[in-house]
């Protein structure tokens, strides 16, 4: 099949320069049955590329994902349904819940990406996680081109986690979201988390409402997050890790200033930031890639890096923190 050779760069946040030799863009689920009718190739799902790291050229059928539409599906009380095209922009599809007095997503926003990806990793931020507002999803198995309907015991929501980045992992395209989100009036605004609290207070607002909260967590984000625009990035690029109690007394006696908190299961979550700062990469620049200077857990392209080298960045990281800490960190970001 002749399909067009496309240079990915503008396609991933981290800006990289890597060639997909089979690009597709999926417009219709009727365009996504009909080439995936004739494929051989393996197959990679390409939505706002902000959760990747290309190493290589994709020699895949690439799908890059335009599915686009959203709609209100029905209200129950004080409860909405919305229904959200896969290849929607996230943070647009905020902006339009707050447009129309939709609460539940105000936390989510200015997150990178697609509406599609958002539950394959469960995106969350600043006290919410989109398990938080999910009411399902529709999916297209690759191997049959069968839609299955997804609801969110199936789904396996954990940190950073679903079923699709484990036993289903590359074998449906998402195809729509549901959401049950809150008429504005009657929802509980969460505005808990201490980063929030304090540019609230700083504004001097005191009972916020879902525009208070997106505005805020807005400046929270520009001001420690670079915009890929200006400098290639994937947020954050490992997961903040998860360490069983005892371990965390141990070497708190050694580290008596880390950062962590308590999980209600007894474990105890530790900030990858904190860990990678501490041992010296905060703001180190290597070449054309580097930790960067205020979110040390954001690793970053100056302008001409490969993946390959953003990559060995990572693993020398990695390396460091293990002697430092006993710290296995994990990649957030998907490497190809
Ligand atoms: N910290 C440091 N040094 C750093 C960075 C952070 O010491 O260089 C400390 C901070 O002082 C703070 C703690 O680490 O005490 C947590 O920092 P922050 O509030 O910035 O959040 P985070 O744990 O680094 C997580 C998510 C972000 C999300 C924010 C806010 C992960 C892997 N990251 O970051 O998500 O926006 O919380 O909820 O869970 C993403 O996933 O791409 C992402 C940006």
């Amino acid at each position: 099949m002749g399909h067009k050779k496309v240079n990915l760069k503008k396609y991933n946040t981290f800006g990289l320069s890597v060639q997909a030799n089979a690009f597709y863009r999926v417009r219709s689920v009727r365009g996504l049955i009909n080439i995936l009718k004739d494929n051989d190739l393996p197959v990679f799902i390409l939505g706002g590329g902000s959760n990747i790291l290309l190493t290589k050229d994709v020699d895949a059928l690439l799908l890059k994902n335009e599915l686009y539409g959203k709609s209100i599906i029905g209200r129950a009380g004080d409860t909405v349904k919305i229904g959200v095209r896969s290849g929607e922009n996230w943070h647009r599809f905020v902006l339009w819940c707050i447009e129309n007095d939709l609460a539940g997503v105000e936390n989510l926003s200015l997150i990178p990406g697609t509406v599609g990806a958002a539950p394959i990793q469960n995106i969350g931020a600043y006290g919410t996680e989109l398990k938080d507002v999910f009411a399902g999803l529709e999916a297209l198995e690759l191997a049959t081109g069968n839609i299955r309907f997804f609801g969110k015991e199936e789904c396996n929501f954990g940190y950073r986690d679903s079923i699709f980045k484990r036993d289903l992992k590359g074998k449906f395209f998402i195809t729509k979201v549901f959401f049950n989100l809150k008429d504005a009036a009657a929802a509980d605004i969460n505005a808990d988390y201490g980063a929030v609290k304090s540019v609230l207070a700083r504004r001097g607002i005191s009972s916020p409402g879902i525009r208070d909260i997106s505005e805020a967590v807005i400046e929270i984000r520009q001001s420690k997050l670079p915009d890929p625009k200006q400098l290639g990035n994937s947020g954050s690029f490992f997961k903040n890790p998860v360490i069983d109690a005892n371990y965390f007394h141990k070497i708190k006696e050694k580290f008596p200033d880390m950062v962590h908190y308590d999980l209600p299961d007894g474990s105890v979550k530790v900030p990858a930031g904190w860990l990678i700062e501490h041992a010296g990469w905060k703001g180190k620049r290597i070449g054309n890639t580097g930790s960067h200077a205020q979110q040390a857990l954001v690793l970053v392209n100056y302008g001409d890096a490969t993946g390959q080298e953003i990559k060995d960045l990572s693993d020398a990281i990695i390396a460091s923190v293990r002697e430092k800490y006993g710290i296995e960190l994990e990649r957030e970001v998907n490497v190809w």
